[in-house]
């Protein structure tokens, strides 16, 4: 029995899963609304946040699971990367809940914990796969041979595909988090009126990465709609949001396929807050029946910031034994993915 908690941005979250990747709580208290009239999350706000919730958040997960605390057997935490203060509340949460019971700390990489979401029951996913991950915090395209580790294929160079949602959203007026408001107002557009760019930095030469670019076309669309004007624009807003979310899932769908492509696998599993793009699922869908490409979108629950798939990945890796881990430091920066085999 794995108790999970993950901070790493504005969720607090908490889950218990099982050994056999059963998800028997997986719970999450968004900050959503108290950061939406900012615009964007505040760092400390966060922190503050998850403070006031993780231990109510960390005993739901134990009562909706029907598990007593004294049936834990590990405790896993998203280590980094994330806002450093936010991250702080979980890891010595995470410290505190395992080292009262001397039990063992798995220190988790939150982007291990999205590369191997798909890993849970009830149809886990068997490597090797593919996995793209699009959230607001990061893009990335990787390869995954054992569960225990990952290998990045390609990633964003600036701002992640949610961000490039969201800072669209914000220039098209249509509030935070923009992703669903463009995937819903998009269906009302055209989505040829407007050519952005799909930025595909490094073309696709056999061992070049796969990186992703899109800083340029959330520039484009604030030049459009300076162009356009104010009422113009207003007028145009959903062929704006349709081209605009066109060009960043054609520059995702490119890159998935030359990484399946490349790599020569037809597993494919999304991740990330952005999976849930109606769009973005279609394409997926598209390249999987025409491509004969095995498809794994698990419920959203599973695909945004959760605590379960921090327990999929503490699945595979070795435990920090009790005191070990009492010097254990949130990191803000991405770790350098655990290849330790399964515990
Ligand atoms: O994984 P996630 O919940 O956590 C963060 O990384 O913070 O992802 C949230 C991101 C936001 O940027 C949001 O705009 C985007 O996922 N998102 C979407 C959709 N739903 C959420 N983007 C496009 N289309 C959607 N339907
Ligand atoms: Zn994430």
């Amino acid at each position: 029995m794995i108790l999970a908690l993950e901070t790493s941005c504005d969720d607090t979250c908490a889950a218990v899963v099982t050994a056999a990747g059963e998800v028997r709580s997986n719970v999450v208290a968004s900050q959503g609304l108290l950061h939406e009239r900012y615009g964007g999350v505040v760092p400390e706000i966060a922190s503050r946040r998850h403070l006031e919730l993780v231990d109510a958040v960390t005993s739901d997960a134990l009562e909706r699971a029907d598990v007593r605390l004294e049936e834990v057997e590990r405790v896993a935490v998203t280590r980094g990367p994330g806002l450093i203060g936010a991250l702080l509340v979980g890891v010595s949460s995470a410290k505190a809940l395992a080292a009262a019971r001397g039990l063992p700390l798995v220190p988790v990489d939150h982007l291990h914990g999205h590369a191997v979401a798909s890993t849970l029951e009830p149809d886990p996913i068997e490597p090797p796969y593919i996995c793209l991950v699009a959230s607001g915090g990061h893009s990335f395209i990787a390869r995954v041979d054992e569960p225990s580790s990952y290998r990045v294929l390609g990633q964003t160079l600036d701002d992640a595909a949610g961000e490039a949602f969201d800072k669209g959203a914000r220039l098209l007026d249509l509030g935070y988090p923009g992703g669903p408001a463009i995937d819903r107002l998009a269906h009302e557009g055209d989505p040829s009126a407007f050519d952005f760019p799909r930025s595909l930095p490094g073309g696709g030469d056999a061992g070049a990465r796969l990186d992703f670019s899109f800083s340029g076309v959330k520039t484009s669309l604030l030049y459009r709609i300076r162009e356009l004007g104010p009422e113009e624009a207003e007028r145009r807003r959903p062929h704006l949001a349709a081209s605009y979310q066109r060009a960043i899932v054609d520059a995702l769908a490119a890159r998935t396929e030359q990484a399946l492509d490349r790599e020569g696998l037809d597993r494919l599993a999304l991740g990330g807050g952005v999976a849930a793009n109606s769009e973005l699922r279609r394409r997926a869908e598209e390249l999987s029946a025409t491509r004969g490409v095995a498809l794994w979108a698990p419920e959203l629950a599973l695909c945004t910031d959760n605590a379960a798939m921090i327990a999929a990945a503490a699945r595979f890796l070795e435990p920090l034994p009790y005191p070990e881990y009492l010097g254990l430091d949130a990191s803000a920066r991405p770790a350098v993915p655990a290849t330790t085999a399964a515990a």
